[in-house]
């Protein structure tokens, strides 16, 4: 899906441009982000919410994944809203120009002053749990004269699926969102409320998922659950679906398409309403990976080799743990190519390592590759979720720059952190102070 080629110097270019170009001009470790490769998943998304969703429908990127100023600002010109976690991703989605209307606070401790921004500034809640809630009412009362805040609920749907046990959420022994065995309590609580009016229903089953029959039985459940709610006579027009469709980082990987997707989930809440006799909810659905992770790849520099005889090679790159946690974390797979010598024939099997002090900062294990020399430019590919915004100071190495290629256009859209930013927020007590 990158719009990637090889050019006349047997390199790799990305959004037409030349990635070991970009290398020199911007160094490595380095994000390079295809703007064309996000904005049609996003036109991906909105097309096949058109063809096979009747009633209304809105998508948000889940953006966690990839959370700055210029991603958000992307989506947002491709007509998403945003899900945001933290005060720092709201304020960095508000920062953005994202309309407050479209943004939806998540996160299962939110904290008095992170709902405060949320609510000033007409953002909707996703609700985790009863504290929040009575923060709510608390922060409700405060508010004279102003509209009632307008919230999600999150269930815990019960719904078990194949992925990673980190990255699953919506089993029943899960951290997120109310137990089903609450939900009378939370109704009938909430249909007493006058300063806040709970408009949805929200679930999110877990993340890199390759199934579709867990959002079709998620559709289902959420359409029961709706039907309770309103017999409460609460106004429940949203259900959200959350995110969590696959990509293929690997050869072996066989997501389905955002289209088949989208599809299966649209019809199944269209038959669970159909059989209930209930209109069609307002559907909404915040993906994440699939809409970055394929649009960025990570270009790194090749340093330094060891050769463990008759066991393995290993080749180190610049980067590693740091700027992509998700092999050390998930035990995740990647794939690489040489992109300053593309057409040049496999000729060993090594393993890429980080730069990091640590055994376990593998990039990836075992990948075929020319003969490659230090300076050779190494592309991992689908890095765009969970990467840059996972990313850490680990060993103190400063966080790598970003780059937006489109048309042969690059523009800097994360800068390198400096050693400088690495000190910026360290302080040192006069009495520590060497020579005064
Ligand atoms: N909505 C909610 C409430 C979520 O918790 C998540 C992801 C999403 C949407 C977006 O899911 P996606 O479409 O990206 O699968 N760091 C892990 C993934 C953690 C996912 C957390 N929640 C990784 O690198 O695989």
């Amino acid at each position: 899906p990158l719009t990637a080629r090889v050019n006349d110097r047997d390199c790799l270019e990305i959004g037409g441009c030349d990635v070991s170009a970009l290398v020199e001009q911007f160094g490595s470790p380095l994000y390079i982000l295809d703007e064309y490769t996000l904005r049609s998943a996003c036109r991906q998304y909105q097309e096949a919410f058109a063809q096979f969703y009747p009633g209304e429908s809105q998508i948000i990127y889940a953006s966690k994944a990839w959370n700055c100023l210029a991603v958000c600002a992307i989506v947002a010109s491709e007509g998403f809203g945003c899900d945001v976690v933290s005060g720092g991703e709201l304020y960095t989605a508000l920062k953005a120009g994202i309309d407050p209307k479209h943004i939806y606070l998540h996160g299962n401790n939110k904290s008095r002053d992170e709902l405060q921004l949320a609510i000033e500034n007409g953002c909707t809640v996703i609700v985790d749990n009863h504290l929040e809630l009575e923060l709510l009412v608390d922060l409700a009362k405060t508010r004279s004269n102003a509209p009632p805040i307008q919230i999600l609920l999150r269930l815990t749907p019960g719904i078990e699926c194949h992925t990673h046990e980190y990255i699953r959420t919506g089993h029943l022994d899960s951290k997120f969102g109310f137990d089903p065995n609450q939900l009378n309590d939370v109704f009938s609580f909430l249909s007493q409320q006058s300063g806040i009016e709970c408009i949805g229903l929200h679930a999110h089953i877990g993340s890199q998922i390759f199934e579709r029959q867990p959002h079709q039985d998620l559709a289902g459940v959420l359409v029961d659950w709706w039907q309770k709610a309103v017999s409460y006579g609460l106004p429940i027009q949203v259900l959200n679906i959350g995110g969590g469709l696959g990509i293929r980082y690997t050869e072996s990987d066989d997501p389905p398409t955002i289209e088949e997707w989208v599809k299966a989930a649209c019809q199944a809440v269209v038959q669970a309403c159909e059989a209930k006799g209930l209109p069609l909810p307002k559907l909404m659905a915040e993906p994440g990976r699939s809409l970055i992770a394929s649009a960025c790849v990570t270009a790194y520099t090749i340093g330094s080799r060891k050769v463990v005889p008759d066991i393995r090679t290993y080749i180190a790159v610049d980067g590693g743990m740091s700027d992509n946690p998700r092999p050390i974390t998930y035990q995740s797979l990647y794939r690489a190519i040489l992109a300053n010598r593309m057409s040049e024939p496999f000729q060993e099997t090594v393993t890429v390592a980080g730069k990091h002090c640590e055994s376990g900062d593998i990039v990836i294990e075992n990948i075929s590759l020319p003969t490659t020399n230090p300076g050779d430019i190494l592309v991992v590919l689908a890095t765009g979720a969970y990467n840059y915004s996972m990313a850490s100071n680990y060993n103190r190495l400063p966080r790598s720059a970003a780059i937006l290629v489109h048309e042969g256009e690059a523009s800097l859209i994360l800068e390198r952190e400096t050693y400088e930013d690495l000190i910026r927020q360290d302080r040192l007590p006069a009495r520590l102070m060497q020579n005064g």
